[in-house]
């Protein structure tokens, strides 16, 4: 998500501009891209919304998961 062509100043987090970039590669790109985008955006706004509405004081407990694998085969630490 560091496309130079798509955010200015590509290496540097800027919120929210990329916490929800508008060309995301998570759902795909070209002709095939996901169709499905608009509504699990949706979905996912309001899902993560409600959760942290009923649970204020959610948080982390431990080190955060580590994803690791590749394309197609990806796990999380136990
Ligand atoms: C977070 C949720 C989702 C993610 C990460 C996701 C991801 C993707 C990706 C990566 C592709 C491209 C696959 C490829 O290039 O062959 C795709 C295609 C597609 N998605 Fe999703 N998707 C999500 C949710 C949805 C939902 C909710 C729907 C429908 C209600 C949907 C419908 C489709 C369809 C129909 C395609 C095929 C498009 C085509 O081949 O022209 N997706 N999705």
């Amino acid at each position: 998500m560091r496309d130079p062509a798509l955010y200015t100043d590509p290496d540097r987090f800027k919120h929210p501009q990329n916490r929800s970039p508008p060309r995301h590669m998570v759902f795909g790109g070209g002709a095939h891209r996901c169709l499905g985008e608009v509504l699990a955006r949706a979905e996912l706004e309001e899902g993560l919304a409600a959760l942290v509405e009923r649970l204020p004081k959610l948080q982390l407990l431990g080190e955060p998961l580590r994803v690791f694998g590749h394309a197609g085969i990806r796990r999380v630490s136990p």
